[in-house]
């Protein structure tokens, strides 16, 4: 079975692609690098020993992904391409826009001219906007309060659509929750470009000296310790959960919204504290004001992954820990190192 991966250098889809490998899978991966290294897609040839065929094209250029589709018979897509940092979205909203919609409806189309029936799109826990009721099912009510998280809504709402008017399509909406870790062989990871936005590369830089402090937004929230619970995920978790949605994709048609998370809520000072513990290294923190738009807390209800996909996550908070740190202390630059 040949998959092609939108965005397959980045970070979630260079280890799904070497899942996939792994599973004997044939990969096709189209890039543009606008936030990737070709580097990470050398290393999983080198880790899994197989060969990923690999365009390098934005997708909103409709002739030159055409001829991906013309070249090569693909039997499922995972779309992982797209911008995806919320706080850059609210200053630059039509990037987003611009980017991550017409990218999909290319994409769609493209796959509705070559009969390519499945596809698996990452979404986001940030669909749920502010709910309150936890943990997090896939039957409430969606709502977003970023120009980001809008294109993973009105994303989801064009593939319901597409799926609702073609009924030999199948859709998966992969609602993920916090990725983290790295691949255990420390060779492909996440590489933020300039200062991370997100807490476990914010941590792991300070760790090893790049940065001098971490400073914890808020201590006063409605939490146990006050600071926010979020459901962090492995990254090897989530790419085995694309391989089990292409394969329920492929034994089913319509749309489906799946979230993967482990169901487990950490909150800021407790991950600090087990990085610290698991990897025997000091962290310094202080506790700073709130970042505007955060949440209190969400963890995922994981029942509909584990009925649908017989997926579960199998890594825990220190695997998470242990992996993040091993990729930043073998890469203290990155891909560019
Ligand atoms: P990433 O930035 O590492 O990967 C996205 C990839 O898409 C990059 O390699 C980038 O170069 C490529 N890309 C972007 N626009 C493109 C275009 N127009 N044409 C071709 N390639 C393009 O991000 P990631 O963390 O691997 O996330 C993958 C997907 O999962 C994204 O859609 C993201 O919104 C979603 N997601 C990520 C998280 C997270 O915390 N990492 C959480 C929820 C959802
Ligand atoms: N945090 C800090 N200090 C930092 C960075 C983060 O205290 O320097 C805290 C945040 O306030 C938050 C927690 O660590 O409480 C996690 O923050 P992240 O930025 O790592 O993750 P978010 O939960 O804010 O964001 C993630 C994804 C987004 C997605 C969002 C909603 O990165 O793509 O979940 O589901 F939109």
């Amino acid at each position: 079975m040949v998959v092609l991966l939108t965005g397959g250098a980045g970070y979630i889809g260079s280890h799904t692609c070497l899942e996939l490998l792994k599973q004997g899978y044939d990969v096709i991966s189209v890039d543009n690098y606008c936030n990737a290294s070709p580097e990470a897609l050398r290393r999983v040839r080198e880790l899994s020993g197989r060969d990923v065929k690999e365009y390098r094209l934005d997708l909103r250029d409709k002739q030159a992904l055409r001829r991906v589709f013309e070249e090569n018979k693909i039997d499922a897509c995972v779309h992982f391409a797209g911008l995806k940092a919320v706080g850059e979205s609210v200053s630059k909203p039509l990037d987003y826009y611009d980017n991550n919609l017409i990218s999909t409806i290319n994409l769609l189309e493209l796959m509705a001219q070559f009969d390519v029936r499945n596809l698996v799109f990452s979404s986001s826990a940030t669909v749920y906007g502010r709910a309150d009721t936890m943990p997090l099912d896939e039957s409430l009510k969606t709502w977003c309060y970023s120009p980001y998280g809008w294109t993973k809504f009105m994303i989801e709402q064009i593939l319901r659509d597409a799926a609702f008017a073609n009924q030999a399509l199948s859709v998966v909406l992969l609602r993920y929750f916090n990725p983290v870790g790295a691949h255990p062989s420390g060779r492909i990871g996440e590489d933020p470009l300039g200062i991370p936005n997100n807490l476990i590369p914010f941590v792991t830089k300070v760790a090893i000296g790049e940065l001098p402090k971490l400073v914890i937004y808020g201590n006063d929230y409605n939490t146990p310790d006050g600071t926010c619970r979020r459901d962090y995920i492995h990254v090897c978790d989530l790419a085995k959960g694309h391989v089990d949605a292409i394969r329920y994709c492929d034994s089913h048609t319509g749309c489906e919204a799946i979230n993967l998370g482990t169901g487990v809520p950490y909150s800021v000072l407790e991950i600090v504290n087990s990085f610290m513990r698991v990897n025997q290294v000091d962290v310094p923190y202080s506790i700073g004001p709130r970042r505007p738009g955060d949440v209190d807390e969400c963890w995922a209800s994981t029942e509909k992954a584990r009925r649908l996909l017989g997926w579960k996550a199998e890594k825990g908070l220190d695997d998470m820990m242990r992996d993040a740190w091993r990729w930043q202390q073998l890469n203290p630059k990155g891909y560019h190192g």
